[in-house]
């Protein structure tokens, strides 16, 4: 009955308005990365989020030792010498003045402990995977990647699928790699005729991962330090289903466990002083032989068959394509630059799903090889997780997302010890699963420019702020996409104990009766001195945004907001202004613009409104000042990673969408040939917080913000046709929409004159169809409140729930 008008408005909207789906298959596959010879820099991928498996041209780790690593996999390395646990907890830094409050900070302790601190615990590469070439008489053969010919490597991004296809002596070798979607399983089919002859296997072998090193890349951990660790092999039926051997691997107190199933095999150690073992087919008589290979923390007690993982990899990529976020800025687009901006898109969010999507906010190059030890940094969360919420991809924020609420008992502790507070929530900077703040590294900007000259301890690490309202903006954006009490309830004590946090650090100054910011503090680009750092631009707008955040959260809840809150909001101080524009902070003095110790790091300026929506006491034509100056007159060419997309959203918001195209496109900001954005001269390839820039900068121009006018509004008008499918509209149209209002949503429907595409377009996006959903619920609660879940992704079914609702109306 109500089918068949649906059916008639759904097609007719179709017809009158042209919308087609977006072919997404044809976009995803087009830019599938091949290669014919491995790269020395970085690997091709397959993986899960929080488990990822790095390749040489035969889809292992034949030639080149990629990594293999995961969100469980750290170690600690041995105390230094003569040093006991004890020493390690009783550690205890400096103690800074933070106007009268003397500040206890976790750095300039004990050195030796200090560094331990800072390198540990840290991620280990779990093992490697190679072909075993062997003679006719079964002897190995000491193959190079020089002995292969015709190679050829494709991965296939829709299924996840990695096929290495090559001839060695005559004969054609081909290996299918995939990863399992919940587990660190990957399955290695090999097809040869070579197999029938006895001539090809499989080699595991085992890395010492020390972690001494701040940057273990491109490679993690070493293979001929074979006397520092140990293995050993244990076959039979009785380590887990499927499992038919297994190799326990320790190093120092971590021991973590290899076990491999799959079709019949014989497994032997190399020699007894090597950890490598080394696999053959039982039988010799196919011409395939199929393994897993299974990583886990704890003897596991079942692994996936080798259908099990094809199959997993194959339905978790499909889903992850088709039922999210997707954004087609190359369809019908002539300016020639639409063409790249697609496949960094596109192998963005294929590098993010695999590095980027775990239990654990990523390090700054993901799963791929370690820089800090394998430790993630708060601050640059947003960069990494915030274009999950923009993109629609819920359940994979959802894996990291709650390390707010996992952490929020140690950021109570940390703002006990350090600050004497008794109230809020200090959360970490460099940080590991423990939830412990590391002590602090030198700079790399310090490393690279010398050019700072006073005594640094580590301090940034225990210094910076602008991490601190990060937690606001996560959960406002999952409100907006999920405005239930639920939500609400889920972060109430997150963004409480931030915002109570936030208040208490910022200093009423009694002479110019406004509350300060430091110092001493470190801002967004580490690069000014902490003691005289005071009232930073940046970091006063986003105190700003924050608790204003905080404070419509407590209204939501029904609650009291703090009139602390309320009173440092009203109160902060002034962005800092001189001869016409922001500055870095307050007092640093007019030169700074051509003082090259100031302008070769993040140019936050540029994110007081861009980045930042508009915040109370902004002059945004002074923004706009402030932004074109920074183009002018920062060193572009030391700007990296995020720092690209940043200035994009600033040239987008400020209605400069050409701009905004050529940041994203810069030279200096560049992608490989698999997608994985360059580090540059400052850190090694990848540096990620690139990639999750450009994905949430996209999000933003092609879906719109607050206040924006029109379909694509970061995009220029002429040469680009932008399509947009399931972006969580986050800023635009869900602030007008309330579910406690079905009436305004019945108005917006009726006043929604549904003649052109850009009033009808935002409607089919998912959040909509929930809230539409619940609004209907509202006038008949009967209706099942999983339905939407099953339309979710399929548009024909999302166009027909919208005439369905237009019917219904
Ligand atoms: C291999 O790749 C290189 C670099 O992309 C290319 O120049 C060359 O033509 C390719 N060779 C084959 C046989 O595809
Ligand atoms: C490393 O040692 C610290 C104690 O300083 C402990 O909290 C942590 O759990 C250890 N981690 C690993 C992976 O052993
Ligand atoms: C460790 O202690 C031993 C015995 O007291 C001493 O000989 C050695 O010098 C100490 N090593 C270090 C690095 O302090
Ligand atoms: C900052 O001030 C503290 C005293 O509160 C002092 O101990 C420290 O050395 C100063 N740091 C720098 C980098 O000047
Ligand atoms: C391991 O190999 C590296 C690089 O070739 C070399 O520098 C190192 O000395 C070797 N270590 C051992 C223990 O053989
Ligand atoms: C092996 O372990 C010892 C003791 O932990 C350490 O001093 C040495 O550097 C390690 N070797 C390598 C190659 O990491
Ligand atoms: C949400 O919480 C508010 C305040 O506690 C309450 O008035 C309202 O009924 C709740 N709504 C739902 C749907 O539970
Ligand atoms: C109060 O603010 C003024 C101007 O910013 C500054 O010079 C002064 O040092 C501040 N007072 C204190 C006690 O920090
Ligand atoms: C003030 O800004 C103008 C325009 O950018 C510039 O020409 C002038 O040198 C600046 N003055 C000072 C004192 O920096
Ligand atoms: C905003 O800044 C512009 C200069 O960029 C200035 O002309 C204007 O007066 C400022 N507006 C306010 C309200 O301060
Ligand atoms: C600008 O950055 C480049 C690249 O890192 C560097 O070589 C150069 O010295 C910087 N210039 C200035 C003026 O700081
Ligand atoms: C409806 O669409 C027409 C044609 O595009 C436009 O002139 C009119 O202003 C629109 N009305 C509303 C309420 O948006």
């Amino acid at each position: 009955m109500i089918l068949i008008p649906a059916l008639t408005l759904s097609i007719s909207l179709a017809v009158v308005y042209g919308f087609e789906p977006i072919d997404r298959y044809s976009i995803v596959t087009l830019h599938n990365p091949t290669r014919n010879a491995s790269s020395t820099s970085t690997p091709m991928q397959v993986g899960n989020g929080d488990f990822a498996f790095g390749a040489d041209v035969t889809g292992l780790q034949t030639f080149l030792p990629y990594a293999i690593m995961s969100n469980w996999g750290w170690k600690n390395d041995t105390l230094p010498p003569n040093k006991t646990m004890e020493d390690v907890l009783d550690y205890e830094g400096v103690s800074w003045w933070n106007h009268d409050r003397l500040v206890t900070y976790m750095f300039g302790g004990e050195p030796t402990i200090q560094q331990w601190l800072i390198a540990n615990p840290n991620r280990a590469s779990l093992g490697r995977t190679g072909l075993l070439f062997l003679s006719e008489d079964g002897t190995r053969e000491n193959v190079k990647e020089s002995d292969l010919t015709d190679a050829h490597q494709e991965l296939d991004l829709w299924t996840g699928t990695l096929t290495s296809q090559f001839f060695w002596q005559g004969e054609e070798i081909t290996v299918i790699t995939y990863s399992h979607q919940t587990s660190s399983s990957i399955s290695i089919s090999i097809r040869s005729a070579l197999l029938s002859q006895g001539r090809l296997g499989v080699y595991l072998d085992f890395p010492w991962n020390d972690g001494s090193n701040k940057f273990d890349a491109p490679f993690v951990g070493v293979y001929n330090a074979t006397a520092n660790h140990t293995t050993t092999l244990r076959t039979g039926g009785q380590y887990g289903s499927n499992v038919e051997a297994q190799i326990i691997h320790t190093q120092d107190s971590a021991t973590f466990f290899t076990s491999v199933g799959g079709d019949p095999l014989s497994i032997l150690r190399d020699s007894p002083s090597t950890h490598q073992y080394n696999i053959h087919p039982s039988q010799m008589t196919g011409s395939e032989f199929s393994i897993v290979v299974s990583y886990s923390f704890a003897e596991p007690s079942y692994i996936p068959s080798v259908p099990e993982v094809a199959a997993s990899s194959l339905e978790g990529w499909a889903d992850f394509w088709s039922s999210t976020g997707f954004v087609d800025v190359w369809t019908g687009s002539s300016d020639p630059r639409a063409e790249e901006l697609q496949r960094r898109i596109i192998l963005s969010r294929y590098l993010m799903r695999v590095n980027e999507a775990g239990v654990l906010p990523p390090q700054e190059s993901g799963l791929v090889n370690n820089g800090w030890y394998g430790k993630y940094h708060f601050e640059m969360i947003f960069s990494h997780l915030g274009h999950w919420a923009l993109w629609n991809n819920w359940d994979l924020l959802d894996r990291s997302s709650s390390i707010y609420s996992r952490y929020l008992a140690t950021s109570i502790q940390r703002a006990q010890v350090q600050e004497h507070f008794d109230t809020g929530a200090r959360w970490p900077k460099m940080t590991d699963p423990s939830g412990r703040s590391a002590p602090g590294t030198l700079s790399i900007d310090v490393i690279i420019l010398q050019s700072v000259n006073w005594d640094t301890l580590g301090e940034i690490n225990e210094l910076l702020i602008w991490q601190q309202p990060h937690p606001l903006v996560f959960a406002e954006y999952e409100y907006r996409a999920f405005p239930t009490n639920a939500t609400l309830d889920k972060w109430r004590d997150v963004v409480t104990a931030t915002a109570d946090w936030m208040a208490d650090f910022a200093w009423y100054n009694q002479s110019t009766r406004v509350y300060d910011l430091g110092p001493p503090m470190e801002v967004v680009a580490e690069d000014t001195s902490p003691n005289v750092t005071t009232n930073p631009a940046f970091e006063l707008a986003y105190w700003r945004l924050g608790l204003s955040l905080a404070s419509t959260w407590m209204e939501r809840l029904g609650e009291d907001v703090p009139d602390s809150w309320t009173t440092v909001k009203n109160n902060l101080a002034p962005l800092p202004i001189d001869n016409g524009t922001y500055s870095v902070y307050e007092g640093i003095g007019s030169d700074f613009w051509y003082t090259p110790t100031y302008t070769n790091d993040h140019p936050a300026l540029v994110g007081l409104y861009g980045w930042l929506p508009e915040t109370p006491g902004l002059n945004i034509s002074m923004a706009q000042v402030t932004a074109e100056k920074v183009w002018t007159y920062w060193n572009i060419s030391n700007c990296w990673g995020w720092d690209f997309p940043m200035l994009a959203m600033s040239a987008a918001r400020q209605g400069q969408p050409e701009q905004a195209i050529e940041w994203l496109l810069h030279p200096l900001f560049q992608f490989d040939d698999v997608g994985m954005p360059i580090g540059g001269v400052r850190v090694p390839t990848p540096y990620f917080p690139g990639s999750g820039g450009l994905l949430y900068a996209i999000a933003m121009m092609a879906e719109g913000w607050d206040g924006s006018q029109g379909m694509a509004p970061g995009f220029p008008m002429s040469g680009w046709n932008v399509r947009v499918e399931g972006l969580t509209n986050l800023e635009k149209k869900i602030m007008i929409l309330s579910p406690n209002k079905p009436g305004e949503i019945r108005d917006l429907l009726m006043a929604s004159n549904m003649s052109s595409l850009k009033d009808v377009y935002p409607i089919f996006q998912i959040p909509f169809m929930n809230l539409f959903f619940q609004s209907l619920r509202h006038f008949n609660p009967m209706l099942p409140a999983t339905t939407i879940t099953r339309l979710v992704g399929t548009n024909v079914e999302v166009d027909i729930l919208l005439a369905w609702v237009v019917v219904g109306y």
